[in-house]
């Protein structure tokens, strides 16, 4: 039986008060299983991202209850220090920009994810190392990152987030910026994540090619979840996305 990583229950999210109170999501309900790769698309503005930051315990939802790991913990009256202290030890997250420190080089970068939670020194070089090779980047490990390309950017990025091999990876279109040989590296990646190694993936995307890596898809439309339309059968056969007649 597939057990469940992240319950999302009624969740709603407002931002700002009165006049200006915007509803970005509306009474979302979503299991998400341990090892699942799950796709979250909808067009602009529909609240893919306010989903993410819900389930990646960035800010609390203004209704409803987040359950992860089989324990409630989030509902309005969570404080962000207490989502702090669980998105560190559980939670890799790629945001849509990259974020990266300027003034130190991409594997240092990588690097100090390791460094925050206490784990330092040659083996976390050599693990940033692996990352950023893995993710075509062997070049430009000592590259700083305003010499790199937006592409490259995010796959810094990514490195970084899945550095201390988190239970839970989300990502907010970290194939946008792309052409599609990276893509498919990109995609490759996430899904050996959740299929080898049991991470929970949530991956936002407008990107039609990437949907046949899923093995679920949540479509958000104007604030609400719209559907779960079938992934395509061709769901992970490890075949890189060039390859791959298109659509
Ligand atoms: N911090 C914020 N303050 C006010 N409104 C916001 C904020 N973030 C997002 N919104 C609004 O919430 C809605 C959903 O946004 P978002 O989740 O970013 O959508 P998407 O990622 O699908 O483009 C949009 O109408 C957006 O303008
Ligand atoms: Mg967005």
């Amino acid at each position: 039986m597939t057990e469940t990583a992240l319950s999302l229950r009624g969740v709603s999210k407002f931002y700002g008060s009165g006049e200006r109170r915007v509803l970005a999501l509306r009474d979302a309900s979503v299991e998400i299983a341990t090892g699942e790769l799950l796709g979250i698309i909808g067009p602009s503005g529909s609240g893919k991202t306010t989903f993410l930051m819900l389930a990646g315990l960035v800010e609390p939802p203004t209704q409803g209850e987040i359950w992860f790991l089989g324990r409630k913990v989030a509902d309005p009256r969570t404080r962000s220090g207490e989502l702090r202290k669980l998105r560190g030890r559980h939670i890799g997250f790629v945001f849509q920009k990259a974020n990266l420190l300027p003034f130190l080089t991409a594997a240092e970068n990588v690097q100090v994810a390791s460094a925050a939670v206490g784990r330092g020194g040659s083996d976390a070089r050599r693990r940033a190392c692996e990352l950023l090779e893995e993710l075509g980047l062997a070049h430009r490990l000592d590259a700083y990152p305003q010499t790199l390309s937006g592409g490259e950017q995010q796959r810094v990025a990514l490195a970084r987030a899945i550095a201390n091999r988190p239970t839970l990876l989300l990502a907010d279109e970290p194939t946008a910026a792309l052409d599609s040989d990276r893509r498919g590296q990109v995609m490759g990646l996430l899904s050996g994540l959740a299929r080898d190694e049991g991470v929970t993936v949530c991956v936002v995307t407008h990107d039609v090619r990437a949907i046949s890596f899923f093995d679920k898809i949540v479509e958000i439309s104007d604030g609400e979840i719209a559907g779960t339309p079938a992934p395509p059968p061709a769901s992970r056969d490890g075949e890189p996305l060039s390859h791959r007649p298109s659509e």
